[in-house]
């Protein structure tokens, strides 16, 4: 269409009242009505934030049954976190909307920004971090990377979904100032950085409202505070009426009803919205401002451009960075032996347990699953990594429920055993054994959306397995795939050996082989604590889970492992942990300011060396510290980051910079952020707990 944004201010003149309204809604599940009259084609949406979602029929959740819509199924959210490499995200981000563009999408639903605030929410695995700053890195980039494609991206779930349960009508009440300095920064990121295009409005409620009715954060914060220009979407049946979605700040309504079989024609915005402007409870031009801002979601995406990004499916470059992601998201908690990595000349006979080993994730979890060509699973990569050299035998150890349909597996199981059986059988093998490598956790009956877990224990009596196992194996490698922190204390401390990743995407199992063969080093670093046992994690310590009609989130700004370290509750392991096969001395700290044409940086510079025997990377941790005591703050805050390769025996300098705005925090007296003049430290250190290097510098007064 020539001269698209001319002819939009004649559109708003010439629309009906149906035209309006069959832009601002689904007339399918995932595509809104467009405009025929005027050649406006519909906005077609799809999950999701770790691969695009296989077609589904028009109006029930049900496979189109297409032959055509598997796609590349890269790790989850989580785990992207994990890598703390935000490059990476630019990088998927990019492949997403390629993938998105050639299946024929316009909007892209994800990333989910929700911070992790308890190891029970359903959802953690699609979400980043418990910390806003780290959650806001990999936002950026990972938006930037999708509407780079033609395709915008749209950020949820806008705000304070942080549990599963009971998510579509809980209240949440949070201070002013938890919810700026903690909930809100990776919405704001997405919206003045990234320049997100879209905005899902969550299911729960907040202060009594809606989220998808809250004027507050749709009006006030979203467009008044952050000049936000793009559409706010509901979440899938997040809409409760007419006038409150509209007049609030609602500009699109998704999936009304659609668990009940209600017709796109009942929905708010179209049977409702026809009565109360009939009525004359609403104007017609009430759904101007909506028109206008779907509108300039066609401009930005160029879907008249005839250069518009075209996209491509499934190319072999995506598969690749679905791999280095999956290589660099894995987290080794643990080496005291050094059994890793594991030698294959030194191997005869392997002996892998656990559900996980043959375990295809992408299939399940909810809105996030993937029909994909292929999941390589455990088992698989290291069968084709070892060839016909090493003679391994995978066994289940622990009876596991089914895999959800349309999932195979390739290995010949044998007859089931019972949960006395499998162990038995286990504790038997194991023995006899070169090598014994479990691969147990969770899976998408326990990550997944709609309901939290109902406690942090892992499932299918796995404590008593692993601790029966270590006890006959103190050299056994745990592997651990889960979405979200488990509880490790009944048998952690006779645990010598132990990795942790969040679900690795097709690519997941040759990933997971190269890390325990040393082919590739590991480098991941945790993006949330584990806690010892749940009562220790800062929502259950204080009782403010899951609330009845109305949680309160009493940890205010003491989310995660700022709640740890001021609380001096040690966790099993603290946020930002990682090893790697070699080590890295820090030296040299240095701090400095330097203006630019943004503003004031504060520098931190240092010296990293690799004095291990291996090459591998180095993710460099700055914490901020507040020294003044004027203003309760957390012990430490994390501020920046980098990841660097280093050769064994190479020094390197890192220079890691720290925007001013950085220091401020949230005044709920002045209602406005602040910045605390006087004495500060910055900890630069190798997890939020291994703090190597400590700087004083001051903030003068201004
Ligand atoms: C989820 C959203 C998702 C939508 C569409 C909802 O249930 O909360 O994250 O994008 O469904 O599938």
């Amino acid at each position: 269409m020539k001269d698209f944004s001319k002819h939009k201010a004649e559109l708003l003149k010439d629309l009906t009242l149906e035209e309006k309204s069959a832009l601002c809604r689904g007339v399918t599940l995932f595509e809104t009505g467009g405009c025929p009259r005027f050649g406006i084609p519909p906005l077609r949406m799809s999950d999701g934030p770790h691969g695009v979602r296989e077609e589904l029929q028009k109006d029930r959740f049900v496979s189109a049954g297409r032959t055509d819509d598997a796609s590349t199924y890269f790790c989850t959210l989580l785990a992207l976190a994990s890598t703390w490499n935000p490059n990476l995200a630019y990088r998927m981000g990019q492949c997403l909307g390629q993938e998105a563009r050639a299946r024929g999408k316009d909007i892209l639903l994800g990333p989910g920004v929700n911070i992790i605030r308890t190891p029970l929410c359903g959802r953690n695995f699609e979400y980043f971090s418990e910390d806003p700053f780290l959650t806001s890195s990999f936002v950026v980039p990972y938006i930037i990377g999708v509407q780079e494609q033609g395709v915008g991206a749209c950020v949820k779930h806008f705000a304070l979904n942080n549990q599963e349960l009971n998510r579509k009508r809980v209240n949440v009440e949070v201070s002013e100032r938890a919810l700026r300095e903690i909930y809100l920064p990776a919405f704001e990121a997405a919206v003045r950085e990234a320049g997100v295009i879209g905005v899902m409005g969550a299911y729960n409620r907040f202060r009594g409202d809606y989220c998808c009715h809250n004027s507050y954060l749709l009006r006030k914060i979203l467009r008044e505070e952050w000049g936000f220009r793009g559409v706010v979407i509901s979440d899938w049946d997040g809409v409760h009426d007419a006038e409150g979605a509209i007049l609030a700040g609602l500009d699109i309504e998704m999936g009304t009803g659609c668990d009940e079989g209600l017709s796109f024609s009942e929905y708010y915005y179209a049977k409702h919205l026809r009565h109360a402007v009939e009525q004359g409870k609403l104007p017609i031009s009430c759904m101007d401002e909506k028109v206008q801002n779907v509108l300039s979601v066609y401009e930005r995406i160029g879907i008249f451009e005839p250069n518009r990004p075209k996209g491509r499916m499934n190319a072999a470059k995506h598969r690749q960075v679905a791999r280095e992601i999956a290589r660099e998201a894995i987290v080794l908690l643990k080496n005291e032996r050094s059994v890793l990595p594991l030698r294959k000349d030194r191997l005869k006979r392997l002996l892998i347990i656990g559900d996980n080993a043959i375990r295809r994730h992408a299939n399940g979890g909810g809105s996030s699953r993937l029909k994909t060509p292929y999941e390589v699973t455990p088992l698989e990569g290291i069968l084709s990594f070892l060839g016909a050299d090493v003679e391994v035998e995978w066994i289940p150890g622990y009876v596991a429920t089914p895999e959800p349909t349309g999932t195979t597996t390739s290995i010949p199981l044998g007859r089931t055993l019972s949960p006395v059986e499998s162990l038995a059988q286990a504790l038997e093998k194991a023995k006899f054994a070169d090598g014994v490598i479990y691969i147990g956790g969770l899976n998408h009956d326990f990550d997944r959306e709609g309901s939290d877990r109902t406690d942090m224990n892992l499932p299918y009596d796995q404590d008593l397995l692993l601790s029966e196992l270590l006890r006959v194996r103190p050299d056994m490698v745990v592997v651990l795939i889960a979405g979200s922190p488990v509880d490790l204390s009944a048998w952690i401390d006779s645990c010598s050996t132990l990795l942790w990743t969040c679900y690795g995407g097709m690519e997941g199992g040759h990933a997971l082989t190269e890390v325990l063969f040393g082919v590739v080093n590991p480098c991941g670093k945790l993006p949330l604590t584990f806690p010892r046992k749940l009562s220790d994690s800062p929502a259950h310590a204080l009782g403010e889970y899951p609330g009845k009609e109305t949680v309160h989130y009493r940890e205010g700004i003491l989310v995660g492992y700022r709640y740890f370290d001021r609380a001096g509750v040690v966790p099993s392991f603290p946020f930002g942990h990682g090893l790697s096969y070699s080590t890295f001395s820090y030296s040299s700290p240095k701090v400095y300011w330097e203006a630019g044409k943004t503003g004031i940086t504060l520098y931190v510079n240092c010296t990293v060396t690799n004095t291990g025997n291996y090459n591998g990377a180095e993710t460099i941790q700055v914490y901020l510290s507040d020294k003044n005591g004027k203003v309760f703050k957390p012990e430490k805050e994390l501020k920046g980051f980098f990841k660097m390769f280093l050769k064994a025996g190479e020094s390197k300098q890192v220079s890691i910079g720290i925007p001013y705005r950085e220091f401020r925090y949230y005044d709920e007296d002045r209602e406005c952020w602040n910045i605390q003049s006087g004495s500060y430290e910055l900890l630069i250190g190798s997890s939020s707990r291994d703090i190597r290097l400590t700087i004083p510098f001051d903030i003068p007064p201004r």
